[in-house]
């Protein structure tokens, strides 16, 4: 009777076990994805695991009455909020051409009343290029240098991709679109879902873009090629020197229905597109210094009245950043 217990006991905790490992998968350490950043990209002592490449600016947000509708957060109250604004060129390498069909980011740390604080990073891309920690980790294995030819085993890259299709999505964008012309002339999107909340505690879910006053500017193959691998910093001291880099923070609102945790599916086309407010660059680091340094722009520090929604790909990022914030510091801290 004793061990029948025992083993029926055993039985529905294994299958317990098997439907929690189901619904979540085991957590990827966050030591573990740094590793494999460096072991897929390199190893750049002193910077970024990712967005290597960057320059701090500083800013300032105005947020507009239809934010103030959606969500309590202060950063709408109207009031011009300061923010601290970093750039850069996607990948962990520091001297990433700015000349080529890549990802380019914008980060951001709003700096509210009462010492709150807003951070986030936003890419060149409607989508990321993986839905959960665990693919993203095993995406960036597949892509790890083979030791004898210094290049992806193109047998693994095949291999993965037929399976996780989805993948391939960032990339398409990226091929399909001409090289920025400007950090200042390109949309930036969230790819996550969060949910903003107002007064009366009413949650609109929504997937935000920063989208440039100015227009979208690119570079056709001729001009990208003449321009060389290293002019977006310049470029973007002149714009901002001229008052011509803002961005309109938009957010389109989910509907009942839409997916909303994951970061490989943008919202459908025609969702209703509110604007939060807007973003200008009032100027940018003389040198490669800036504020930006100790900042690691983790998406989970949030305002209140706007929330995270339950795509796992946000609260996957903080730790990995702290990781890769702590590497860099103590490595000698690179200025970019
Ligand atoms: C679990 C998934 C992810 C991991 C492990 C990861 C890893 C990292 C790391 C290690 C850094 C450098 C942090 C630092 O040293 O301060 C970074 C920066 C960044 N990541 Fe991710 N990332 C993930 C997902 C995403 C997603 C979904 C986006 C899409 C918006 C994104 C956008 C960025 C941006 C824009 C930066 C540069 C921020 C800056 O200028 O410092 N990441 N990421």
């Amino acid at each position: 009777m004793k061990n029948f217990t025992l083993s029926a006991l055993s039985l529905a905790l294994s299958a317990v076990g098997a439907s929690v490992f189901a619904q979540a998968p085991a957590p990827v350490d966050p030591s573990a994805f740094v590793n494999q950043f460096e072991s897929t990209f390199g190893k750049f002592e002193g910077y970024r695991r990712s967005g290597a490449k960057g320059i701090c600016a500083m800013g300032e947000f105005v947020g507009t009455a239809d934010a103030r509708a959606l969500s309590t957060a202060s950063a709408f109250s109207g009031n011009a909020v300061p923010v601290i604004v970093r750039f850069s060129v996607g990948g962990a390498n520091p001297k990433a051409p700015d000349n080529a069909k890549s990802q380019r980011n914008l980060a951001l740390q709003f700096n509210l009343p009462g010492g709150e604080q807003w951070l986030m990073g936003n890419i060149s891309a409607p989508v990321f290029g993986a839905a959960t920690p665990q693919q993203f980790l095993a995406l960036l294995a597949s892509r790890q240098p083979d030791p004898a030819t210094k290049a992806p085993d193109p047998a693994k890259v095949k291999a993965f991709n037929d399976a996780n299709l989805e993948v391939l999505l960032q990339g398409k964008h990226f091929a399909s679109q001409p090289v920025p012309a400007s950090f200042g002339s390109v949309n930036y999107w969230g790819v996550h879902a969060f949910a903003f909340v107002n007064a009366k505690g009413e949650k609109q879910f929504g997937k935000w873009i920063f989208e440039p006053v100015g227009g979208l500017q690119g570079l056709n193959d001729e001009e990208a090629k003449a321009k060389g691998p290293s002019f977006l910093f310049d470029d973007l001291r002149q714009r901002v020197k001229e008052g011509k880099v803002a961005f309109n923070f938009n957010l389109e609102l989910a509907q009942a229905g839409d997916k909303i945790d994951n970061a490989t599916v943008p919202l459908p086309e025609g969702r209703k597109k509110v604007n939060l407010g807007t973003l200008k660059v009032t100027s940018v680091s003389e040198d490669a210094a800036g504020a930006c340094l100790t900042i690691n722009f983790n998406p989970l520090v949030l305002p209140k009245g706007v929330e995270p929604s339950s795509d796992p790909m946000i609260a996957a990022r903080a730790a990995p950043y702290a990781v890769s914030l702590g590497r860099r510091l103590s490595e000698g801290a690179k200025q970019q």
